[in-house]
C-alpha cells in the first residue's frame, strides 16, 4: 500500500519535471537529445490508495510519475475521472481529495495533457474501507494446520462404516494445506472486507460456535436478502470423497466454491477485481501472501487455494465420539458413552443412517434424495437429491436440512422413522418392501438414543480453538 501523501500546495508534477533536467543536454553532449516533440509519458502507476469512509484523503495522483521529458514545454494540465462514482471525491487538477462516502472501489483515471493536446493516462484504485476495521492479530509462531503439524488421529485411518475417513480426502496434490497457507486462508474467512460494504465474513454465516454453520433457517447477506437454501457446516468438508461443493454440487472442487459465495450478490457481493483491489489496500496482505506462496503477488488464485486450505484443515477430531478410540483399535463405545449413547450408536448403524453418513466423520457418501417432500420444489443435484454436510456438531447448527426445515434433532429423527416420503427420485436406501418409503418403526427409546447419539458427535475443542477463531479483534 501506498501512504498517502498530504500535499500542502505542491503544483502537479513539480517533482516529475526535475527528471530530465535541461542541463543533462548542454553538459554531456553525447546523449541522444530529447526530441523536442516527445509526448508525455507513463513512467510508473499509481499504486493503490486506501481511504476510510468519513475520513478525508487528500493526494496528488501526478505523483505516481506521469513523465513530461520536452523541457521546453512544460506546464502539463491534468485532469482525474472517476467510476463507477465519484463516492464523495473530488479533483482539482492533479490533486484528489475529498471524504469517501460509502465503502467500494473508486477507478481513478488521471490524464496529462501537454501544450499539443498529446495525452498520458494512468488508472488507479481508491479503496474507502468502512471506518472503525480491525487489523488481524496473529500469533508470533503459526499455528499447526498441515497434516505434518496436526497429524489427523488414528481412528481416521481405522475402518469405519463405508470405509476409512482417509480415503475420502478431497484434497488435490495441488493445494496441499501449508501452516502458512491456512493462516492466510484463516485471515481472509473472517475478513469482512471479503464483502461489498466490509460488514460481513465467511464467518458471519459459518459461525465457529455453530459448528460453522448458522441456527438460522437462512442467513442474511451484504445487503440484508436471505441465502437462497440455509448455511451448510464446513466441518470434514475435506472429507466429501466427491470433492464438490454446496448443498446440490454445483462447485466441482473446494478451489472453486470458496470463490463463490465473494461474488455472489446476495452473499458478499463483489467482484474478484473489486476484492483484490482491498486487499491490496491493506498493510497485512503481502506478508501473508509471501508466506503462503514465497511472493507477495496477490492473486485471486492464490486466494481460493488459501480460502480452501483453511476450510480443509476444519477438521473435527475432538467429539466424544473420537474419544472412544485410542490408538488405531476400534473403538470402546462401552468404556466412553453412556448406555443410552451406546443404543443410539447401533440404532445408527442398524437403521441405515452410516450408509450414507459414513466413515468415522460422519459425512455422506453421494447425493441423495431422502423424501423430504411428495413433490419436490428444490431439484437440487437433480430429481431432489442433496448431499449432507458431516453431521459433526449437526447439534450446534439449530435448523436442519438444506432448506432449514428441522429446528430439533428430535424432528429430524421422527422425520427418518415415519415421515420419509414417496416421489420417484426417492433412494433406494429410505424404500421399503415394494418399494414404498421405508418405516424404521423405532421405539421412543431408540429415537431419544439416536438423538443422543448425534450429540456425542459435538466437537466443543474445534468449536473454540483458537487457530479456527476470528483474528479480528
Ligand atoms: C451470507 C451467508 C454466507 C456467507 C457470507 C458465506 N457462506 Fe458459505 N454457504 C452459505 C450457504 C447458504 C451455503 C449453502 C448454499 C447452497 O448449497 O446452495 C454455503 C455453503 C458453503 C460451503 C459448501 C459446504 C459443503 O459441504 O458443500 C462452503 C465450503 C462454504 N460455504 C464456504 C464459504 C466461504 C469460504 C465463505 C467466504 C468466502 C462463505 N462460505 C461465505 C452461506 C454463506
Ligand atoms: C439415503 C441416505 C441417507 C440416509 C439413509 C440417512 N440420511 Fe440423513 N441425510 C441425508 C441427506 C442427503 C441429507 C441432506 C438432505 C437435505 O438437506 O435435503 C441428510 C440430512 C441429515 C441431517 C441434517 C444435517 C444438516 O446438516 O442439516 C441429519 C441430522 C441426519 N441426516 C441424520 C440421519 C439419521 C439419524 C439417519 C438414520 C435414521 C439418517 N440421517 C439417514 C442422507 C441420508
Amino acid at each position: 500500500m501506498m501512504p498517502l501523501m498530504l500535499m500542502a500546495g505542491m503544483g502537479c508534477g513539480s517533482d516529475t519535471s526535475t527528471t530530465t533536467p535541461a542541463t543533462v543536454t548542454l553538459t554531456t553532449p553525447t546523449t541522444p537529445v530529447v526530441p523536442a516533440v516527445s509526448a508525455p509519458a507513463l513512467v510508473s502507476t499509481n499504486d493503490v490508495i486506501a481511504a476510510s469512509v468519513g475520513t478525508p484523503v487528500r493526494y496528488d495522483a501526478s505523483k505516481g510519475g506521469i513523465a513530461f521529458t520536452d523541457p521546453a514545454a512544460r506546464g502539463l494540465t491534468y485532469a482525474i475521472a472517476f467510476s463507477p462514482t465519484n463516492n464523495g471525491l473530488t479533483a482539482v487538477g492533479c490533486d484528489l481529495a475529498g471524504t469517501p462516502a460509502s465503502p467500494g472501489v473508486t477507478i481513478a483515471t488521471i490524464t496529462a495533457t501537454d501544450a499539443l493536446g498529446r495525452t498520458a493516462t494512468d488508472r488507479f484504485a481508491v479503496v474507502a474501507f468502512a471506518p472503525g476495521l480491525l487489523s488481524p492479530t496473529l500469533p508470533a509462531a503459526l499455528f499447526a494446520y498441515s497434516d505434518v503439524s496436526a497429524p489427523l488421529p488414528a481412528q481416521f485411518s481405522s475402518q469405519g462404516p463405508g470405509g476409512t475417513v482417509l480415503a475420502t480426502d478431497n484434497t488435490p496434490a495441488t493445494n496441499r494445506i501449508t501452516d502458512a497457507g491456512a493462516t492466510l486462508g484463516r485471515v481472509l474467512f473472517h475478513d469482512p472486507r471479503l464483502s461489498a460494504n466490509d460488514k460481513l465474513a465467511c464467518s458471519s454465516c459459518h459461525i465457529q460456535a455453530f459448528g460453522f454453520g448458522d441456527t438460522a433457517k437462512l442467513s442474511r447477506g451484504v445487503n440484508g436478502g436471505l441465502t437462497a437454501r440455509h448455511t451448510s457446516g464446513i466441518a470434514n468438508a475435506r472429507f466429501y470423497a466427491r470433492g464438490r461443493f454446496f448443498w446440490d454440487e454445483r462447485a466441482t472442487t473446494l478451489e472453486d466454491q470458496v470463490l463463490q459465495p465473494i461474488q455472489n450478490p446476495v452473499e458478499m457481493g463483489m467482484t474478484l477485481d473489486t476484492l483484490m483491489r482491498k486487499l491490496a489496500a491493506t498493510t497485512y496482505y503481502r506478508p501473508l501472501f509471501q508466506a503462503a506462496f514465497g511472493t507477495a503477488d496477490l492473486t485471486s488464485d492464490r486466494v481460493s487455494k488459501a480460502l480452501a486450505q483453511y476450510v480443509r484443515s476444519i477438521v473435527s477430531t475432538g467429539s466424544k465420539f473420537d474419544r472412544a478410540f485410542t490408538g488405531n483399535g476400534p473403538a470402546n463405545f462401552a468404556g466412553t458413552f453412556t448406555a443410552q449413547e451406546q443404543q443410539g450408536e447401533s440404532v445408527f448403524r442398524s437403521a441405515g443412517c452410516a450408509r450414507c453418513h459414513a466413515t468415522n466423520a460422519q459425512v455422506s457418501d453421494d447425493v441423495h434424495n431422502t423424501g423430504l417432500d411428495a413433490t419436490i420444489t428444490d431439484v437440487g443435484a437433480g430429481n431432489g437429491r442433496f448431499k449432507a454436510p458431516s453431521l459433526r456438531n449437526v447439534a450446534l447448527r439449530g435448523t436442519f436440512m438444506h432448506d432449514g426445515r428441522f429446528i430439533s434433532l428430535a424432528q429430524v429423527v421422527e422425520f427418518y422413522d415415519t415421515g420419509v416420503q414417496a416421489n420417484p427420485g426417492l433412494d433406494n436406501r429410505l424404500r421399503g418392501n415394494g418399494g414404498t418409503p421405508l418405516r424404521l418403526n423405532l421405539s421412543a427409546n431408540d429415537k431419544a438414543a439416536l438423538v443422543a447419539f448425534l450429540n456425542t458427535l459435538t466437537d466443543v475443542p474445534l468449536t473454540t480453538a483458537a487457530k479456527y477463531s476470528n483474528p479480528f479483534r
